[in-house]
């Protein structure tokens, strides 16, 4: 460690940081690793930011609206609330981020699930808080009583799971809820591609808070748009620790574009679906691969060898030969219900053609099978 740690905050000089998924900057890959979108977003996006480039452009000398206050109006509409129950963040990771800085500290303990989203550590990490972990099973039932008698201040729960894909019903949320006394985080990431989701609780649980993304569904990754809804004192809250202009002028008008235009949303989500579960079925019963019931857009499959065999290694051998053939996927080694199995973004029609040709080819090929 160099002097200059040294002076850092001996919980940051112990840190690590948050491990993103590739972003490979050459052409030719397949990339199915970081659940993105594989349409693009609404042709009204690519307008609207023409006009703020454009015959708006001067106003880009001036800061952003500190509140985005047209883009929480339209998020608010959207989801029939008030613009007192929303709060808009660079990304959800920001309105995670926020969370935790006012809920949490060494004091207030920060509770997740084991696997969920590895963000979550690592922001309580910055904050030096105190974390508690409630690890799933193989079945990934939700620990309703642990979660209902935790003691942790904020709790995180994110539905559909990540990496699993596995959806929790509003009835399993509300039985939580009704002996949990801290704040519970719904991250619904993956909603929109889900059968059920947690807005409508808000009105009957004001210590529920509700976190969106236009990163996924509405294929807006790059301009980095999440938000919350919850209880106007929650946002009350999140706006005090929040930057001023979190959300710059362009992600502002971009986000607005896109949610005004819920047929591209609707269809875009539709054809996700329709594609995931055709590879489910393609995973689960043609090759007999143990795949979860998913409801986001991904699909989380344990490979099995031409042996038969799976396990970490057949896996990772899996996960090696499509990144040799440039097919991008994730592999989470770090634990043991997740290293056994791939989560895999899906894609267009035409890469996930590519995707499966290359494991086929994975499981003719000599040297790929290491037990
Ligand atoms: C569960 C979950 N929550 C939040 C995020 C962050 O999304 P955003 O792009 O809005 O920061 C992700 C991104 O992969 C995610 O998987």
């Amino acid at each position: 460690m160099s002097d200059l740690s040294s002076l850092a905050l001996p919980h940051i000089a112990k840190l690590h940081a948050y491990t993103p998924g590739l972003q490979p900057t050459e052409s030719g890959w397949v990339k199915l690793n970081t659940n993105e979108s594989p349409y693009p977003p609404s042709p009204r996006v690519a307008e609207a930011l023409h006009g703020a480039i454009g015959e708006d452009a001067a106003s880009l000398r001036l800061y952003p609206s500190p509140t985005s206050a047209a883009l929480r109006a339209a998020v608010a509409k959207l989801h029939g609330l008030q613009p007192e129950n929303v709060c808009v963040g660079n990304g959800s990771d920001d309105i995670l981020n926020l969370l935790i800085r006012a809920f949490c500290t060494h004091e207030a303990t920060a509770g997740f699930t084991l696997p969920s989203y590895s963000l979550y550590p690592v922001l309580v990490g910055i904050q030096d808080g105190r974390t508690e972990v409630i690890e799933f099973d193989r079945s990934m039932r939700l620990p309703l009583e642990r979660i209902a008698s935790s003691r942790a201040h904020v709790f995180f729960l994110t539905s559909p799971n990540a990496p699993t894909g596995v959806g929790f019903t509003n009835a399993e949320i509300t039985r939580a809820l009704a002996s949990f006394r801290g704040l519970l985080v719904v991250d619904e990431a993956y909603a929109p591609f889900a059968r059920e989701n947690a807005v409508e609780l808000l009105a009957r649980h004001p210590n529920l808070v509700v976190v969106r993304t236009l990163s996924k569904a509405y294929a807006l990754a790059g301009i980095r748009v999440g938000y919350a809804l919850a209880h106007p004192e929650i946002i009350d809250l999140l706006d005090r620790v929040r930057d001023s202009y979190n959300v710059n002028r362009l992600s502002q008008v971009a986000a607005v574009a896109a949610i005004e235009d819920q047929a591209h949303h609707a269809a875009i989500v539709a054809k996700i679906k329709t594609t995931r579960d055709e590879y489910v079925a393609a995973f689960g019963q043609a090759r007999g691969w143990f795949t979860y019931p998913t409801q986001a857009n991904f699909i989380f499959t344990e490979p099995k060898n031409a042996r038969g065999e799976s396990g970490p290694a057949v896996a990772k051998s899996a996960y090696n030969f499509l990144f040799a053939h440039k097919v991008l996927v994730r592999h989470f080694p770090s634990h043991a219900l997740t290293a056994p199995f791939l989560r895999i973004s899906v894609g267009t029609d035409a890469e996930m053609r590519v995707l499966a040709e290359t494991l086929d080819a994975w499981l003719k090929a000599p040297n790929a099978q290491p037990l």
